[in-house]
Protein backbone atom coordinates (compact mmCIF):
# COMPACT_ATOMS: atom_id res chain seq x y z
CA UNK A 1 0.00 0.00 0.00
CA UNK A 2 1.44 3.39 -0.82
CA UNK A 3 -0.29 6.92 -0.81
CA UNK A 4 0.44 8.80 -4.11
CA UNK A 5 1.15 12.37 -2.43
CA UNK A 6 -0.18 14.41 -5.29
CA UNK A 7 -1.83 17.12 -2.67
CA UNK A 8 0.76 17.03 0.35
CA UNK A 9 1.29 13.91 2.75
CA UNK A 10 -2.12 14.32 5.23
CA UNK A 11 -1.94 15.46 8.90
CA UNK A 12 -4.76 15.17 11.89
CA UNK A 13 -6.18 16.16 14.90
CA UNK A 14 -7.10 12.95 16.51
CA UNK A 15 -9.19 12.47 19.76
CA UNK A 16 -13.10 11.09 20.95
CA UNK A 17 -14.38 13.47 20.56
CA UNK A 18 -13.03 15.72 18.44
CA UNK A 19 -16.23 16.99 15.79
CA UNK A 20 -15.95 20.42 17.66
CA UNK A 21 -12.50 20.99 16.98
CA UNK A 22 -11.14 24.72 15.08
CA UNK A 23 -8.06 22.75 14.38
CA UNK A 24 -8.66 21.64 10.36
CA UNK A 25 -9.61 25.03 9.84
CA UNK A 26 -6.92 27.09 11.22
CA UNK A 27 -4.29 24.41 9.85
CA UNK A 28 -5.54 24.31 6.51
CA UNK A 29 -5.79 27.85 6.37
CA UNK A 30 -2.40 28.16 6.80
CA UNK A 31 -1.46 25.38 4.27
CA UNK A 32 -3.53 27.70 2.00
CA UNK A 33 -2.15 30.91 2.64
CA UNK A 34 1.41 29.51 2.69
CA UNK A 35 0.81 27.72 -1.08
CA UNK A 36 1.62 24.30 0.44
CA UNK A 37 -0.21 21.47 -0.54
CA UNK A 38 -0.96 19.39 2.90
CA UNK A 39 -4.82 18.90 3.96
CA UNK A 40 -5.14 18.28 8.28
CA UNK A 41 -8.29 16.07 8.71
CA UNK A 42 -10.26 15.72 12.12
CA UNK A 43 -9.93 11.79 12.98
CA UNK A 44 -12.20 9.99 15.46
CA UNK A 45 -9.53 7.78 17.34
CA UNK A 46 -10.86 5.90 20.45
CA UNK A 47 -8.19 5.23 23.62
CA UNK A 48 -7.35 1.81 22.51
CA UNK A 49 -6.50 2.66 18.80
CA UNK A 50 -3.42 4.67 19.19
CA UNK A 51 -1.08 2.58 17.59
CA UNK A 52 -3.02 1.98 14.99
CA UNK A 53 -3.15 5.48 14.26
CA UNK A 54 0.83 5.39 14.93
CA UNK A 55 1.48 2.91 11.94
CA UNK A 56 -1.39 4.40 9.51
CA UNK A 57 1.21 7.81 10.72
CA UNK A 58 4.28 6.16 8.89
CA UNK A 59 2.65 4.51 6.00
CA UNK A 60 0.93 7.34 4.82
CA UNK A 61 4.56 9.11 5.94
CA UNK A 62 2.57 12.05 7.46
CA UNK A 63 4.34 14.89 9.03
CA UNK A 64 2.27 14.99 12.28
CA UNK A 65 -0.25 15.02 14.46
CA UNK A 66 -2.44 17.07 16.97
CA UNK A 67 -3.82 15.22 19.86
CA UNK A 68 -6.23 16.16 22.22
CA UNK A 69 -8.59 14.23 24.75
CA UNK A 70 -8.23 11.06 25.72
CA UNK A 71 -4.85 10.80 24.06
CA UNK A 72 -2.71 13.62 25.54
CA UNK A 73 -1.34 11.64 28.06
CA UNK A 74 -0.84 7.94 26.85
CA UNK A 75 1.03 9.10 23.51
CA UNK A 76 3.89 9.62 25.83
CA UNK A 77 4.23 5.96 26.55
CA UNK A 78 4.02 5.16 22.24
CA UNK A 79 6.43 7.38 21.09
CA UNK A 80 9.40 7.73 22.89
CA UNK A 81 11.49 10.83 21.24
CA UNK A 82 10.00 14.01 23.03
CA UNK A 83 11.61 17.18 24.82
CA UNK A 84 12.15 18.26 28.15
CA UNK A 85 8.57 19.97 28.62
CA UNK A 86 6.87 16.53 27.48
CA UNK A 87 8.77 14.60 30.05
CA UNK A 88 8.14 17.11 32.47
CA UNK A 89 4.18 17.60 31.82
CA UNK A 90 3.68 13.84 30.78
CA UNK A 91 1.63 15.28 28.31
CA UNK A 92 1.73 16.37 24.62
CA UNK A 93 -0.50 18.16 22.26
CA UNK A 94 1.49 17.41 18.58
CA UNK A 95 3.40 14.43 17.03
CA UNK A 96 6.39 15.98 13.91
CA UNK A 97 8.57 14.00 12.70
CA UNK A 98 12.92 15.06 12.57
CA UNK A 99 15.07 13.11 10.38
CA UNK A 100 12.31 10.62 9.57
CA UNK A 101 11.20 9.90 13.53
CA UNK A 102 8.74 10.67 14.97
CA UNK A 103 9.21 13.03 18.01
CA UNK A 104 6.44 14.50 20.57
CA UNK A 105 5.94 18.06 21.61
CA UNK A 106 3.77 20.45 24.16
CA UNK A 107 3.10 23.26 21.93
CA UNK A 108 0.25 24.33 24.72
CA UNK A 109 2.77 25.62 26.89
CA UNK A 110 4.67 27.61 24.04
CA UNK A 111 0.59 29.19 23.15
CA UNK A 112 -0.14 29.55 27.59
CA UNK A 113 3.19 31.71 27.40
CA UNK A 114 2.24 33.94 24.06
CA UNK A 115 -1.12 34.58 26.09
CA UNK A 116 -0.29 35.73 28.78
CA UNK A 117 2.77 37.88 27.86
CA UNK A 118 1.35 41.23 27.98
CA UNK A 119 0.90 40.65 31.96
CA UNK A 120 4.42 39.00 32.87
CA UNK A 121 5.57 41.34 34.83
CA UNK A 122 2.48 42.17 36.35
CA UNK A 123 2.19 38.08 37.55
CA UNK A 124 6.17 38.35 38.34
CA UNK A 125 5.44 41.23 40.61
CA UNK A 126 2.01 40.47 41.59
CA UNK A 127 1.33 37.57 41.73
CA UNK A 128 -1.22 34.84 40.31
CA UNK A 129 -4.48 33.04 41.58
CA UNK A 130 -4.51 30.05 39.04
CA UNK A 131 -8.12 27.83 39.52
CA UNK A 132 -7.61 24.72 38.36
CA UNK A 133 -5.22 21.57 38.95
CA UNK A 134 -5.84 19.16 35.24
CA UNK A 135 -3.79 18.81 32.74
CA UNK A 136 -4.21 22.32 31.91
CA UNK A 137 -3.41 23.53 34.98
CA UNK A 138 -0.02 21.69 35.36
CA UNK A 139 0.97 23.33 31.75
CA UNK A 140 0.25 27.15 33.37
CA UNK A 141 2.36 26.18 36.07
CA UNK A 142 5.47 24.70 34.21
CA UNK A 143 4.97 28.17 32.32
CA UNK A 144 4.71 29.95 35.06
CA UNK A 145 8.37 28.11 36.42
CA UNK A 146 9.63 29.08 32.82
CA UNK A 147 8.53 32.86 33.33
CA UNK A 148 10.01 33.24 36.34
CA UNK A 149 6.71 33.86 37.87
CA UNK A 150 7.10 32.48 41.21
CA UNK A 151 3.69 33.83 43.69
CA UNK A 152 1.40 31.80 42.96
CA UNK A 153 -1.86 30.94 44.79
CA UNK A 154 -3.60 27.41 43.79
CA UNK A 155 -7.12 26.98 44.52
CA UNK A 156 -8.83 23.70 42.82
CA UNK A 157 -12.63 22.18 43.82
CA UNK A 158 -10.58 19.07 44.60
CA UNK A 159 -8.21 20.32 46.79
CA UNK A 160 -5.96 17.47 47.72
CA UNK A 161 -5.08 18.12 43.55
CA UNK A 162 -3.94 20.80 44.13
CA UNK A 163 -1.85 19.96 47.04
CA UNK A 164 -0.46 17.56 44.82
CA UNK A 165 0.82 20.16 42.20
CA UNK A 166 2.52 22.12 44.78
CA UNK A 167 4.84 19.21 45.55
CA UNK A 168 5.29 18.33 41.97
CA UNK A 169 6.79 22.17 41.35
CA UNK A 170 8.82 22.89 44.56
CA UNK A 171 10.38 25.69 42.66
CA UNK A 172 7.63 27.93 42.73
CA UNK A 173 6.42 29.42 46.29
CA UNK A 174 2.63 28.25 45.81
CA UNK A 175 0.31 28.28 48.28
CA UNK A 176 -3.15 26.50 48.09
CA UNK A 177 -6.22 27.97 48.45
CA UNK A 178 -9.45 26.37 49.96
CA UNK A 179 -13.33 27.43 49.28
CA UNK A 180 -12.98 29.78 52.16
CA UNK A 181 -9.86 31.30 51.74
CA UNK A 182 -10.55 31.83 47.92
CA UNK A 183 -14.51 33.64 48.97
CA UNK A 184 -12.55 35.77 51.70
CA UNK A 185 -10.44 36.83 49.18
CA UNK A 186 -6.94 35.64 51.48
CA UNK A 187 -4.17 35.82 48.13
CA UNK A 188 -2.05 38.56 46.96
CA UNK A 189 -2.02 38.30 43.09
CA UNK A 190 -3.18 40.69 40.43
CA UNK A 191 -3.83 38.45 37.58
CA UNK A 192 -6.34 35.43 37.60
CA UNK A 193 -6.04 32.65 35.47
CA UNK A 194 -8.96 30.29 35.25
CA UNK A 195 -7.39 26.89 33.90
CA UNK A 196 -10.86 24.88 34.89
CA UNK A 197 -13.14 23.38 32.22
CA UNK A 198 -15.78 25.73 33.93
CA UNK A 199 -17.64 28.40 31.44
CA UNK A 200 -16.70 25.86 28.32
CA UNK A 201 -20.68 25.69 28.34
CA UNK A 202 -23.01 28.82 28.62
CA UNK A 203 -23.96 30.27 31.47
CA UNK A 204 -21.34 28.39 34.05
CA UNK A 205 -20.62 29.86 36.99
CA UNK A 206 -17.81 32.21 37.53
CA UNK A 207 -15.20 30.56 40.13
CA UNK A 208 -13.88 33.56 41.68
CA UNK A 209 -16.01 35.31 43.87
CA UNK A 210 -17.37 38.96 42.51
CA UNK A 211 -16.27 40.58 45.94
CA UNK A 212 -12.71 39.55 45.45
CA UNK A 213 -12.23 40.96 41.79
CA UNK A 214 -10.58 44.76 41.80
CA UNK A 215 -10.56 46.44 39.27
CA UNK A 216 -6.51 46.75 39.11
CA UNK A 217 -6.77 43.06 38.30
CA UNK A 218 -7.05 40.98 35.13
CA UNK A 219 -8.78 37.88 34.08
CA UNK A 220 -7.15 35.41 31.95
CA UNK A 221 -9.91 32.54 30.75
CA UNK A 222 -7.97 29.85 28.87
CA UNK A 223 -11.57 28.99 27.15
CA UNK A 224 -11.82 30.54 23.41
CA UNK A 225 -14.84 29.28 22.31
CA UNK A 226 -17.16 31.90 23.78
CA UNK A 227 -16.53 35.19 25.81
CA UNK A 228 -17.24 33.61 29.38
CA UNK A 229 -19.21 34.77 32.53
CA UNK A 230 -15.74 34.75 33.88
CA UNK A 231 -14.48 37.38 31.42
CA UNK A 232 -17.73 39.48 31.39
CA UNK A 233 -17.27 39.72 34.95
CA UNK A 234 -14.33 41.12 35.45
CA UNK A 235 -14.46 43.74 31.91
CA UNK A 236 -17.94 44.63 34.55
CA UNK A 237 -15.89 45.90 37.07
CA UNK A 238 -13.11 47.74 34.29
CA UNK A 239 -10.64 44.96 34.62
CA UNK A 240 -8.65 43.85 31.48
CA UNK A 241 -9.94 40.22 30.65
CA UNK A 242 -9.11 38.05 27.73
CA UNK A 243 -10.59 34.65 26.73
CA UNK A 244 -7.83 31.59 25.07
CA UNK A 245 -7.95 32.69 21.69
CA UNK A 246 -4.45 33.76 21.71
CA UNK A 247 -2.95 30.53 23.48
CA UNK A 248 -5.03 28.71 20.42
CA UNK A 249 -3.46 30.19 17.59
CA UNK A 250 -0.04 30.50 18.66
CA UNK A 251 -0.54 26.81 19.77
CA UNK A 252 -1.35 25.54 16.41
CA UNK A 253 1.59 27.95 15.09
CA UNK A 254 3.89 26.46 16.74
CA UNK A 255 2.96 23.05 15.77
CA UNK A 256 2.52 24.03 12.07
CA UNK A 257 6.32 25.32 12.49
CA UNK A 258 7.45 22.02 13.82
CA UNK A 259 5.87 20.40 10.73
CA UNK A 260 6.38 22.61 8.14
CA UNK A 261 9.99 24.09 8.81
CA UNK A 262 8.32 27.21 8.09
CA UNK A 263 7.12 30.81 9.72
CA UNK A 264 3.38 30.22 10.21
CA UNK A 265 0.98 32.58 8.73
CA UNK A 266 -0.93 33.56 11.86
CA UNK A 267 -2.86 36.37 10.40
CA UNK A 268 -4.48 34.08 8.25
CA UNK A 269 -4.85 31.78 11.18
CA UNK A 270 -6.63 34.47 13.46
CA UNK A 271 -8.51 35.40 10.46
CA UNK A 272 -9.81 31.48 10.48
CA UNK A 273 -10.55 31.61 13.84
CA UNK A 274 -12.48 35.03 13.77
CA UNK A 275 -14.42 33.33 10.55
CA UNK A 276 -15.42 30.07 12.92
CA UNK A 277 -16.03 32.66 16.00
CA UNK A 278 -18.60 35.19 14.33
CA UNK A 279 -20.72 31.86 12.91
CA UNK A 280 -21.10 30.93 16.83
P1 LIG B 1 -7.82 19.77 31.41
O1 LIG B 1 -6.87 18.80 30.80
O2 LIG B 1 -8.58 20.62 30.42
O3 LIG B 1 -7.20 20.58 32.49
P2 LIG B 1 -8.97 18.06 33.42
O4 LIG B 1 -7.61 17.49 33.67
O5 LIG B 1 -10.15 17.15 33.36
O6 LIG B 1 -8.99 18.87 32.05
O7 LIG B 1 -9.24 19.20 34.53
C1 LIG B 1 -10.44 19.88 34.62
C2 LIG B 1 -10.32 20.95 35.72
O8 LIG B 1 -11.58 21.67 35.80
C3 LIG B 1 -10.07 20.40 37.11
O9 LIG B 1 -9.31 21.34 37.85
C4 LIG B 1 -11.49 20.27 37.67
O10 LIG B 1 -11.57 20.26 39.06
P3 LIG B 1 -11.48 18.87 39.89
O11 LIG B 1 -10.02 18.54 39.94
O12 LIG B 1 -12.06 19.18 41.22
O13 LIG B 1 -12.29 17.85 39.11
C5 LIG B 1 -12.09 21.54 37.12
N1 LIG B 1 -13.55 21.48 37.10
C6 LIG B 1 -14.33 20.77 36.26
N2 LIG B 1 -15.65 20.97 36.55
C7 LIG B 1 -15.68 21.82 37.61
C8 LIG B 1 -16.73 22.43 38.37
N3 LIG B 1 -18.02 22.21 38.09
N4 LIG B 1 -16.39 23.28 39.38
C9 LIG B 1 -15.09 23.53 39.66
N5 LIG B 1 -14.05 23.01 38.96
C10 LIG B 1 -14.34 22.15 37.96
Amino acid sequence: MKLIHKYGAPLFVIGSPVEHTFSPYIHNRAFEAAGLEHRYFALQVEKGELEQFIDLCEQLQSPGANLTLPHKETICSAIPNKNSEVERLQAANTIYRRHGELRLANTDLFGFRRLIEPWVEKIRDEGVLLLGAGGAARACLLGFEQENCKKIFLWNRTTRKALELQEEFPELQLEVLDQKQLNNGEFSASVVVNATSVGLKADEPVLVPKAVIRSDMVGIDLIYNRETRFVKSFKRLGSEATGGLDMLVHQAARSWELWTDQQAPTKAMFAAVGGLLSGI
